[in-house]
């Protein structure tokens, strides 16, 4: 199992900077920090957020025509969630319950054994299941303070819940999280029963920072079934919850970003609301939000 000392932050590539800054600061109420350029072709900033979860958000773009980004955006899963980042204790550590998993560590190559760098990959498509993970040893890379965040134009971000990662067996890849990351399962829900929609199992990890959904089809009908063969597995969505509804949805019609699939209903007695931001609001990731009256209603 990889020693995990803290999830660092979310990765999103797009095409263009400018305008996916100015929305996580304007909508999500985002913090900008410094920019920067590394050599194989990548502009990128780091952002706070607000709230609870100490995670960073990175946005990277193409630097030039010849990036290695552009296949990305230009594939089937560009532009949208890029990587997730998490500080191990040992990227030798790492490697070897990679190894263990039967999966190749990767660093613009394969990595060989005992020549571990300090930053190392989960491939996509060796040992990934569709996503890139970027694990490294030392000091933490995001020391950014949460941001203050009491401007009404903003959703109002409480923490991310979770990110969703679509897959054809939540059986297989919530087996996966558990043995190689050491999370465990607090949820497994048969969505509405349908043939058109999805089941999912939530995992978390110790750190409480964000929880990691598993989403898959409930049949060949589903709507997330669609996703898989048009994408391939990987990320679907995003989850935010927000302090106040009312704000959240009043800051969406301000920046003139539409919202669909509300749902209001409670648990327990427990109100809770939810709602969407299409991809092509918010560089290619598919938004959820939600608010509940009491921690746990909504899950
Ligand atoms: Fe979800």
């Amino acid at each position: 199992m990889i020693e995990i000392v803290r999830f660092d932050h979310v990765s999103q590539a797009v095409a263009e900077l400018g305008p996916q800054i100015d929305i996580l600061q304007s909508l999500f109420g985002f913090q900008a920090g410094e920019r920067f350029e590394s050599e194989d072709g990548y502009l990128g900033v780091h952002l706070a957020m607000p709230g609870v979860s100490d995670l960073g958000w990175e946005v990277l773009a193409p630097s030039s025509p010849t990036s290695t980004l552009h296949k990305f955006l230009e594939g089937p899963t560009g532009p949208g969630l890029h990587h997730l980042t998490i500080r191990v204790r040992d990227t030798r550590q790492a490697a070897a319950a990679l190894r263990a998993e039967g999966a190749q560590p990767w660093a613009g190559g394969p990595v060989l054994e005992g020549e571990e760098p300090d930053v190392i990959y989960i491939h996509p498509r060796s040992g990934g299941h569709g996503f890139l993970f970027q694990l490294y040893e030392g000091e933490p890379w995001h020391t950014m303070p949460p941001v203050p965040d009491d401007d009404p134009n903003t959703l109002g971000i409480k923490a991310l819940n979770h990110i969703s990662h679509a897959y054809s067996s939540c059986d297989e890849l919530g087996d996966w999280y558990e043995r190689l990351f050491g999370m465990e399962t607090i949820h497994r829900s048969v969505g509405d029963g349908s043939d058109t929609g999805f089941r999912t199992r939530v995992l978390e990890h110790r750190t409480r920072q964000l929880r990691i959904e598993n989403i898959e089809p409930a049949s060949g009908a589903s709507f997330i079934q669609r996703f898989l063969e048009r994408r391939g597995p990987g990320m679907h969505h995003a989850t935010f919850e927000v302090h106040d509804w009312l704000r959240a949805v009043n800051a969406c019609a301000r920046h003139n970003i539409p919202i669909f699939g509300e749902r209001s209903d409670e648990t327990d007695g427990v109100p809770w609301r939810e709602a969407f931001i299409h991809p092509r609001h918010t560089g290619g990731v598919l938004v959820q939000f939600f608010w509940q009256a009491e921690e746990g209603a909504w899950i």
